[in-house]
């Protein structure tokens, strides 16, 4: 990857990381740009930072993991206070997609469950208008063949995602459909139309989630960017 673009990721996600505060619950996403968030959390904990971690991927739990972050599950805590997660594209109303790393569902309910959700990005991420990056499409592997043909029919180009020669299998052991729509109108409505699939786990559209964006530029500076109240 492009040197500017990993720069931009780090100071992004390290600036993200100062939101965090001794005690709180935090949710990590998935991909590069977090890389850089879970190596700084790494040496604040361990000159004390005292936190729990949600992870959203097995990736991520293991990179935590290496920085002996401790780690927790929905099972011991209520909510999540901050989580901290990247994106593939943001928009100019916070509407993202998410999904290129394949753990858009996790990384959705993990957000969901949180009071504040900050992305992180380098500026390559911000666009006029969703749709240029694939949409990721989470599906259940029984049926897809048909669960595809009704993707297609909302106006895009699906692929199944390959890796290494062979579908891409999800922590959810699930299937990622990739959807190509060129443009994205109606984010809402088509994140509905396309959860009311049967054998659709979820999307990669994160409508009204994010309360704020952090964005690397390629100057090294850092812009933070507040949702404005619906
Ligand atoms: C993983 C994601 C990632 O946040 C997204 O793909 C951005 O990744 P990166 O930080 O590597 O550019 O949604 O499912």
């Amino acid at each position: 990857m492009n040197k500017d673009i990993l720069n931009s990721k780090k100071i992004a996600a390290e600036k993200a990381v100062e939101h965090i505060k001794d005690g709180m619950v935090v949710g990590l996403g998935t991909g590069s740009t977090i890389y850089f968030a879970i190596q700084k959390i790494g040496k604040y904990v361990k000159e004390g930072l005292q936190i729990k971690v949600i992870a959203t991927s097995h990736q991520t739990e293991s990179l935590a993991l290496e920085q002996s972050i401790p780690m927790t599950s929905f099972a011991h805590v209520d909510g999540i206070d901050l989580t901290i997660d990247g994106a593939d594209e943001v928009d100019t109303n916070f509407n993202l997609i998410k999904g290129g790393g394949g753990a858009l569902l996790r990384e959705k309910i993990v957000a969901d469950a949180s009071k504040e959700f900050i992305v992180v990005v380098d500026e390559s991420k911000l666009v006029a208008q969703l749709g240029k990056f694939f949409l990721p499409v989470e599906v259940l592997p029984f049926g897809m063949e048909k669960t595809m043909q009704k993707l297609h029919h909302l106006g895009c180009h699906p692929t199944i995602r390959v890796t290494n020669n062979k579908p891409f299998v999800t922590d959810n052991s699930n299937l990622i459909i990739d959807c190509a729509f060129k443009f994205i109108e109606h984010p809402q409505s088509l994140h509905n139309q396309i959860n009311s699939i049967v054998g659709v786990v979820d999307n990669g559209l994160f409508i009204n989630m994010a309360n704020k964006v952090i964005v690397g530029c390629f100057d090294q500076t850092v812009k933070v960017l507040e949702s404005k109240p619906l």
